[in-house]
């Protein structure tokens, strides 16, 4: 796709007001007000689009549709397979879910639907065809947001047979399957692929290769589902683009693997500002936008967003005045093109009733909420001109999902809490800290192009990713790696012979031991280099590892293995491997990776004081610097602005949550690569 714009708007469900078109009148007007440009339509619309089988009822939507239109809104159209009518479900039974427990649901909630179901298949097909025949080539129509938010998992008759025919797929022979499972121990050998059930708390969880071919298999299931519902809109003539809207923090699809169907990525972020401090969220969310930017390496869209609070988290906490504001243009910062809320107008009842709303239930455009939301807007569109620009990185930090299940489904070393995605936060923590981009990636993407790549706690070395860190330090990268790491194939079945399975010589180590430990416990690590001087602590897990051929840079400083090595560092062809064997805190990471980027050419860092970030877009002749204050206390800017083009803001210090947006034209003199502020 390509943008001119910041497209501004959200999910708007009017089909909870048919009976009072003033209302939709009314919203136009404010949607006016407030800058909005686009709307999300249908999400959850089908009872009304198709309120008999077969009796198709668009003409409710068309008008709004184009009502909008005619006042500069664009739509972007749901297909409804996220919620189904109550007669469809009564009719074909089959298209409810069987539960792990193998309970058969019953109507309710929404996403409850099998994804094996033919009928269920045909059903959304036939209503997406419908849709794409009747709407596709309105202009008003920007993208196809196919269903909402997929998710979960069905055990019915139907699906273990699917399972079982993407496992004979996948493995050939029973044997084969046993073996890769590791199937002998217990006796839990499988004479037939009739015998393989989906895991579950009655039933067999403690086949690892079972568990994780499982998650493999949904992905697998709700990926052909949704293709299912995207060729029928192809089919039916369809030529915009089809996004689906992704989940923060979701670890039950490989989202990366549906990235190929879609023409744009777009994800729902709802972070929890309050719940630690908004600098240490904006970590957190920032790298769930840069996983998704990543899928594509091209913009995307933040499709969901709350305009103040949400009514799922455990506390309810509303924004403070600017957090909006701050949460908005990050999602920009970080690559996206968009910013959308769930949701323009609150409903009156059922379960989101609470739900932040752009325009609350007093209809009014006379509220905070309202007054923020419309400073956002014109926010956007004083920053167009970055609108269709790239976030180009040259540092990459490795969050992988079916390494995290693999992480996750272990029993051992450490059941209280591994912290798989925290440990990456660490990494990606350091090097946002420094101002540099990072993308995060898993083990199927390619290293090229990248200065230093971290991979923590990559427990599960996929085949050919140990060939590509080899290669990727032998041509002179940096790359870290921690303890758990290379320790088990694609199967959770664990390599014989030494760890890091096929890494020992590049990292110049191999693991002997690794120690867990309680909570309340820690260890001191001593450094053995001024590079590294702060006094810093390790907990949770400690890995024992002996060197062939590394350099010790920091030791254990208590327990039997006082003195053993902390972090260890290797020369590999042109480049160099990191090994960190325990978890480290935050300090070190911060400090390590302050040393090793001293090193990297081509790569800007900046220092930056505490609670403000950077992130750089790239345009056709110039680089855009977003800079945001993620405190509530003034900030200072650490360049001196007065030399550069200021495309938004232009006060130093920074407002409590506030953002300033700098021009560098190409034109400027650079420094290894990237221009220089000095
Ligand atoms: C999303 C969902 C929306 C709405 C929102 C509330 O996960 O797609 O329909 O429920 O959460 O925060
Ligand atoms: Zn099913």
């Amino acid at each position: 796709m390509d943008f001119t714009e910041f497209l501004y708007g959200g999910d708007y469900n009017p089909e909870q007001w048919l009976g009072e078109p003033e209302i939709l009148e009314k919203d136009i007007e404010m949607m006016k007000k407030a800058h909005v440009n686009t709307v999300t339509l249908g999400v959850f619309s089908w009872s009304f689009l198709e309120p008999e089988e077969g009796r198709y009822e668009f003409d409710w939507l068309e008008k709004i549709v184009n009502r909008l239109y005619e006042n500069g809104i664009s739509t972007i159209l749901a297909t409804p397979s996220g919620a189904r009518p109550h007669w469809l479900a009564d009719k074909y039974p089959e298209v409810l879910r069987v539960n792990e427990k193998r309970e058969k649901m019953i109507f309710g909630g929404r996403h409850n639907h099998c994804f094996t179901s033919p009928v269920y298949r045909e059903k959304t097909a036939a209503i997406d065809a419908a849709l794409a025949g009747r709407f596709d080539a309105n202009p008003a129509v920007r993208l196809w947001h196919v269903s909402n938010e997929y998710g979960g998992d069905c055990h019915c008759p139907r699906c273990q047979e699917a399972f079982r025919a993407f496992l004979k797929e996948k493995y050939g022979t029973i044997d084969a399957l046993n073996k890769a499972w590791n199937s002998a121990f217990w006796s839990h050998i499988y004479d037939s692929f009739d015998q393989v059930e989906s895991p579950s708390s009655l039933g067999e969880e403690s086949i690892m290769g079972l568990v994780l071919d499982w998650k493999r298999f949904v992905t697998y299931e709700t990926r052909d589902f949704m293709r299912n519902e995207i060729r029928a809109l192809r089919d039916a003539g369809a030529v915009k683009p089809c996004t689906i809207n992704m989940m923060q923090h979701f670890k039950d699809l490989d989202y990366r693997k549906f990235a190929a169907d879609l023409d744009i990525i777009s994800w729902d972020n709802y972070p929890s500002w309050l719940e630690t401090t908004p600098a240490d969220e904006g970590f957190r969310a920032g790298m769930q936008h840069d996983m998704m930017r990543s899928m594509k390496k091209a913009p995307f869209l933040m499709m969901e967003s709350t305009p103040s609070m949400t009514n799922w988290q455990d506390v309810s906490r509303i924004m403070k005045p600017g957090m909006l504001f701050m949460q908005s243009f990050q999602a920009v910062a970080h690559g996206s093109e968009s910013v959308f809320y769930f949701q323009w107008r609150a409903s009156l009842g059922g379960d989101e009733k609470f739900h932040g709303a752009v325009v609350d239930h007093t209809g009014s455009d006379q509220t905070r909420v309202f007054r923020e939301a419309s400073e956002v807007g014109s926010g956007l569109e004083e920053i167009k001109e970055l609108a269709g620009t790239q976030v180009v990185s040259r540092t990459a930090v490795i969050y992988d999902m079916e390494n995290e299940w693999a992480i996750a489904a272990s029993r051992g070393p450490r059941n209280q809490g591994m912290h798989y995605e925290e440990t990456v936060l660490k990494s990606y923590k350091a090097l946002r800290s420094m101002g540099l981009n990072v993308d995060v990636l898993d083990e199927d993407a390619s290293l090229d192009g990248y200065k230093l790549v971290s991979a923590p706690m990559l427990y599960m070395l996929k085949e050919g990713f140990a060939d590509k860190i080899r290669a990727f330090v032998q041509n002179g990268g940096i790359f870290i790696s921690t303890y758990h790491t290379g320790l088990a194939d694609e199967n959770d079945k664990c390599f014989a012979g030494t760890v890091p399975n096929g890494l020992t010589d590049v990292f110049g180590i191999e693991r002997t031991e690794i120690d867990a430990l309680n909570d309340w416990e820690e260890n001191k690590v001593s450094s053995l280099t001024s590079d590294l001087p702060g006094r810093y602590t390790c907990t949770e897990l400690c890995e024992l590892v002996r060197t062939c051929g590394a350099e010790v840079l920091a030791v254990y400083g208590s327990d039997f293995y006082k003195g053993m090595p902390v972090l260890t560092r290797n020369r590999f062809g042109k480049g160099w491997a990191y090994y960190l064997a325990a978890n480290v805190d935050d300090e070190f990471y911060y400090d390590l990776f302050d040393k090793i980027t001293r090193t990297v050419g081509g790569i800007r860092k900046i220092k930056l004081p505490a609670g403000l970030s950077v992130m750089t877009r790239t345009g056709a002749d110039a680089d855009y610097l977003i800079f945001q204050n993620f405190t509530g206390e003034e900030t200072y800017l650490p360049v001196d602005y007065n030399k550069l083009d200021v495309v938004y803001g232009g006060a130093s210090p920074l407002t409590p949550y506030g953002a300033m947006v700098l021009r560098v034209p190409f034109s400027r003199p650079k420094k290894g690569g990237f221009p220089n502020l000095s």
